[in-house]
């Protein structure tokens, strides 16, 4: 049997670097250049081809994200699930299990931006696949889901190694399958008291049931975690898009292309 993924995406959070403007606004909204953070991700969904996309996120957020995406006439079907303690990314996947229902799904954090002439090819091939994580190489792995080696074999993920391990990091968008809710449920916190999402791709790659995928040369990733990270976000889609004559994230584009023509 064989059913679509849905999509959630994960927009709660306290956003403390970004303090005190979040103590008004969710760190979603604040815009890298011309569109607020939470469209990039979405485009990543919506170009994978889901049509159902859940969003996770506060009550009173909640209802803003209804407000901008109720006016853009997209083909997806959108719905909102609250979390109101961000208690781990983990705990977020497990808000939506009404949702998903008995699908399989793509999980997206709602402050990772991706980029790249080969990314609608890498996104296509990351849908077909059951539980999958996506790499990329970066300099400060201590901030990140860190990829544990032995020789080439994946032996572990483990989140802010305070020691180096290597220089691949886990980015924030993952594939599973509709049994991981059942493995999520069985998480404890963590240190800093969340459902780790590490956790859960750990016990994935134990059971030998985890693959990646690499962004390889070709494509950028970063998350707009910190304000020095949302100015060069910014100025990064900026030159893009001027030195492109494209638009990055464009919802009503993407729609066009990868949601109404399927
Ligand atoms: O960006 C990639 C990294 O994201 C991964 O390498 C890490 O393995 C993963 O744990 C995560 O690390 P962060 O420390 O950057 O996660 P952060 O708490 O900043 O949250 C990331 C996004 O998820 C952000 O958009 C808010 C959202 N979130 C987070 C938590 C903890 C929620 O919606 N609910 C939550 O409970």
């Amino acid at each position: 049997m064989s059913m679509e993924k849905k999509g959630i995406l994960l927009a709660g959070g306290t956003g403390s670097r970004f303090f005190p403007v979040t103590k008004a606004v969710n760190k979603h909204f604040l815009a890298i250049y011309n569109k607020p953070m939470f469209f990039y991700p979405l485009s990543i969904l919506m170009i994978g081809g889901i049509k159902k996309i859940q969003i996770v996120s506060d009550d009173e957020s909640l209802l803003k994200f209804d407000k901008i995406l109720s006016q853009m006439d997209l083909d997806v079907e959108f719905s909102f699930q609250s979390q109101n303690e961000p208690v781990g990314i983990a705990d977020g996947l497990l808000k939506s299990e009404k949702f998903l229902g008995k699908s399989d799904f793509a999980l997206i954090l709602g402050d990772n931006f991706y980029f790249g002439q080969s990314l609608s090819a890498q996104i296509k091939q990351l849908m077909k696949k059951k539980n999958c994580i996506v790499t990329t190489k970066n300099n400060n792995p201590e901030n990140f889901g860190v990829v544990k080696y032995d020789g080439d074999k994946i032996i572990d993920i483990v989140e802010k190694p305070k020691q180096f391990i290597s220089n691949v990091i886990v980015t924030g968008l993952y594939t599973y399958e509709n049994k991981c809710i059942e493995i999520a449920k069985n998480l404890k916190p963590s240190g800093r008291g969340e459902l780790e999402i590490s956790d859960l791709n750990s016990y994935l790659i134990k059971n030998d049931m985890l693959e990646t995928l690499d962004l390889g040369r070709g494509t950028v990733w970063f998350d707009a975690g910190t304000p020095d990270d949302l100015i060069r976000a910014s100025e990064f889609v900026k030159l893009i898009q001027e030195r492109s004559g494209f638009e990055i994230a464009n919802l009503n584009e993407i729609n066009n292309e990868f949601i109404k023509k399927k």
